[in-house]
């Protein structure tokens, strides 16, 4: 069984989405194991969000490419839009409270982001979380100036699951307990 982090980040968080987005996990027979409200401090944010070269090469890439998608030349380089980027999510993240989540279960790191959908609301699955609830972009969030409201975050490999985990949760606040419809589901 694998473990997860999502953030209802403080978009969905002041959208009324906290619960929606936290049974799309459930009902697919994802376990709940951990939750908490946090306002998360700068120093929180910043250690969620490190300024990894892999992270905003690929960032760079998926957003040359939604722009270039609309006919929008893109000039940025990776660690500037990478620095650029990260600044913004840590404006963002620290402005509202965030609930952070631990989710268990089968393959639940790509199960999870699955649900959640693609980083651009705008080319998410409109099946998605993102693809439900927004309509943001890459050029409209940088327009004005701001993070791609996108509703939520979830960890994107066994690594990263990890370490975010422990970032937002000891191991103390991580629960067991067996679901009545484990045994069918598993
Ligand atoms: O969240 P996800 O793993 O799908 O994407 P990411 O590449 O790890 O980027 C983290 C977050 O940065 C995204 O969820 C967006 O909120 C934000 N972002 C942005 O504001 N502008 C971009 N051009 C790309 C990402
Ligand atoms: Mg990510």
């Amino acid at each position: 069984m694998e473990s997860t982090l999502v953030l209802v980040k403080p978009d969905g968080v002041q959208r009324g989405l906290i619960g929606i987005v936290i049974n799309r996990f459930e009902r697919v027979g994802l376990k709940v194991t951990a939750m908490k409200m946090v306002l998360p401090t700068r120093e929180l944010a910043e250690k969620h969000y490190p300024l990894e070269k892999e992270w905003y090469e690929a960032l760079w890439k998926k957003t040359k490419e939604g722009y270039e998608s609309k006919g929008i030349p893109f000039k940025e380089t990776p660690i500037g839009i990478g620095t650029r980027v990260r600044n913004g999510l840590i404006e963002a993240l620290t402005s509202g409270p965030v609930v952070a989540v631990v989710v268990e279960g089968n393959s639940a790191i790509s199960i999870v982001r699955k649900i959640v959908g693609a980083t651009n609301p705008e080319k998410a699955d409109p099946g998605s979380i993102r693809g439900m609830f927004t309509t943001d972009s890459y050029d409209l969030a940088d327009r004005n100036k701001r993070a791609v409201r996108n509703i939520a975050h979830a960890s994107d490999s066994p690594e990263t699951a990890k370490k975010e985990i422990a970032t937002w949760f000891t191991k103390d606040e991580i629960n067991r307990y067996k679901r009545a419809d484990e045994d069918i589901v598993n």
